[in-house]
């Protein structure tokens, strides 16, 4: 059976807080700027085609994100003038689909809402149902309806996550690392930190009482910064770094900090890196194996699609897997 992510609500509200971050969109690129290309290649060779050979495509891109691939299906677009291009895009997420709004495409898609197992639009609407890392999110039955979408002579083309591939590894050390640190109890005793230092406030403890708390706090913020050097040196361990940093720092000057303030601030970076582990245990429990693929190609098959083909996007450097491909059409 293909694994059933479906994303629960909280790993959609930790995507939605995602969207909403500032930050390169190439570093947030699924693949990251390591791999990016190998995604960006696919789409080239694949929407090249299709512009090639038509005069008029209307493609749906689901689960669209911020908009990896619509934005590359424009800039094609761009390179084939003649053919007209109707373009739609879809997440769970508004944050993400107001990211593409403000982007202001010299084709602007018509952003929809949608969970991806239920897409609002009428059977076969699409010469391309597009999805990168996407539909897995919402379990099988969104490969189904993301197939019957598709109009006589139109294609599914979808990259998915890979359950042994080189992205699940990254996201599988982020969660551990992330885990490490959500799972230390370091914002709780950060939190009794402060409550202590409000009864200090109030004369009710000792200065060094206080004092006695944040060394403690200290050190085992400390132990888990040392601790992060097991954990591959990249752009995750480096906001980690840099959040225990700062921790570290607030705890050393803890009396040149109002209580509230530092609570928000504890709130604030605890929230972020839930979040950033929820969404790590949702791509990883969107990572499909082998069996899974076949299970996923006989969806698609019962969809009625044919000319069926299923393959590995691999990493140029190493070769080895990143996601599988799957594209089909409809007769
Ligand atoms: C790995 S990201 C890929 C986004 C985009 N396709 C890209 O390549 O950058 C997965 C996306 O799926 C969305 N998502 C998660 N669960 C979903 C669901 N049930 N229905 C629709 N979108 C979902 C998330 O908001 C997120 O934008």
């Amino acid at each position: 059976m293909m694994k059933q992510s479906h994303a629960g609500n909280q790993a959609r509200s930790a995507w939605s807080q995602y969207w909403e971050l500032d930050g390169a969109r190439e570093q947030r690129a699924v693949g990251g700027p390591r791999y990016r290309g190998a995604f960006e290649q696919f789409w080239r060779d694949e929407l090249e085609a299709e512009f090639d050979a038509r005069a008029n495509l209307k493609v749906l891109d689901a689960a669209c994100g911020d908009g990896a691939v619509t934005r590359q299906c424009v800039e094609i677009w761009q390179g084939h003038p003649d053919c007209a291009l109707e373009l739609h895009a879809t997440d769970c997420s508004e944050r993400a689909l107001a990211s593409i709004e403000a982007l202001s495409l010299p084709v602007d898609p018509a952003l929809v809402v949608a969970d991806a197992k239920a897409l609002p639009y009428a059977e076969a609407s699409f010469d391309c149902v597009l999805s990168q890392c996407g539909l897995e999110y919402a379990g099988i039955e969104a490969f189904a309806a993301a197939a019957s979408l598709v109009a006589d002579g139109g294609r599914l083309m979808a990259l998915v996550h890979h359950d042994h591939g080189l992205i699940h590894q990254e996201c599988g050390a982020h969660h551990d690392m992330l885990s490490a640190i959500d799972e230390s109890g370091v914002f709780k005793q950060g939190k009794a930190l402060f409550d202590l230092q409000r009864l200090r406030d109030r004369g009710e403890v000792l200065p060094q009482v206080v004092d006695d708390a944040a060394a403690d706090l200290g050190r085992e913020l400390a132990g888990l910064l040392a601790g992060l050097d097991v954990y591959p040196r990249d752009g995750a361990r480096q906001h980690a770094e840099r959040l225990l940093q700062d921790y570290s720092m607030l705890c050393r000057r803890h009396g040149a900090y109002a209580p509230d303030q530092a609570c928000q601030w504890l709130d604030f970076h605890q929230g972020a890196l839930t979040a950033f582990r929820l969404r790590m245990e949702s791509m990883m429990a969107a990572g499909q194996g082998e069996a899974e693929l076949r299970q996923l190609e006989a969806v698609i098959d019962d969809a009625g699609l044919r000319q069926i083909e299923t393959g590995t996007l691999r990493a140029a450097d190493t070769g080895e897997p990143l996601a599988w491909s799957l594209s089909a059409c409809a007769a």
